[in-house]
């Protein structure tokens, strides 16, 4: 399973600042990455030296100055951004520290979500959300107003509005950063769990090692570079 890779970047380089007066923050300088499909991989790095960059980078959410992003067989850079927005509605998830749900929404109205973005018929969207509910053990939830819920069920709740459209890729950055060590546990074993389940590959910022040893493969960032692979 992991001889293909479904991403693959190379020499990329953001700099944030300005030049004008000499104050360029170099975030990525040349970093080299390519993902498998299938695997779970952790990006591992001190604060500060660019993991985020790169992970947004790689999603097309933030421009680079230079480089080059294939992701499933395509030139991320050179497409249109109508191309763009439908790669990410369609093939990425999203799962981050702080998971804005919608407040005003219910749990199972913040899984449908994507779906009905995607077009879905509404009957269709609201069964698979329930599914997707289910799986990560939130069902009981479900009609909850998503500011009711703790932070180790909002995750959950996450977890599912990410994968409720059967991405390809998901990209995590910090997904239990916020939660206590034996909720980051819980949600992390699950996370790991359906990605291997359904095949998806996950992308998966951290800097704790007790949430990498998850992911199949390491790589450390360090001032910009992708450093090792281990
Ligand atoms: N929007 C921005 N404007 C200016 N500088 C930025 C911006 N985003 C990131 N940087 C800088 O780029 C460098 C890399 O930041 P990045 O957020 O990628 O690090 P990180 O490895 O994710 O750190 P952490 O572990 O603390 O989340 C840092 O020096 C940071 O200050
Ligand atoms: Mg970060």
């Amino acid at each position: 399973m992991m001889d293909k890779y479904i991403i693959k970047a190379g020499a990329l380089v953001k700099a944030f600042g300005d030049k004008k007066n000499g104050e360029l923050t170099y975030a990525l300088n040349g970093a080299n990455l390519g993902v498998y499909e299938g695997e779970i991989l952790a990006i591992m790095g001190p604060s500060g030296s660019g993991k985020s960059t790169l992970l947004y980078a790689l999603t097309g959410i933030i421009g680079i100055n230079s480089g080059r992003i294939e992701i499933d067989g395509q030139d991320i850079l050179k497409i249109k951004d109508s191309e763009l927005t439908a790669l990410r509605r369609t093939k990425f998830g999203f799962v981050f520290q702080f998971n804005k749900l919608v407040p005003e929404l219910t749990a199972l109205d913040n899984v449908a979500l994507p779906l009905l973005l995607n077009g879905v018929k509404r009957k269709h969207a609201y069964e698979e959300a329930e599914n997707w509910l289910e799986r990560v053990g939130m069902k009981d939830f479900a009609n909850k107003s998503a500011t009711v819920l703790s932070g180790g069920q909002q995750q959950r709740v996450a977890i599912a509005r990410a994968l409720v459209i059967k991405p390809k890729i998901v990209f995590a950055d910090e997904p239990t950063g916020a939660l206590d060590a034996m909720n980051s546990e819980n949600v992390m074993r699950l996370f790991v769990t359906i990605a291997k389940q359904t095949g998806t590959t996950v992308v998966l910022v951290t800097h704790e090692p007790s949430i990498a040893a998850y992911a199949d493969r390491e790589v450390i960032v360090r001032d910009g570079k992708v450093l090792s692979n281990v």
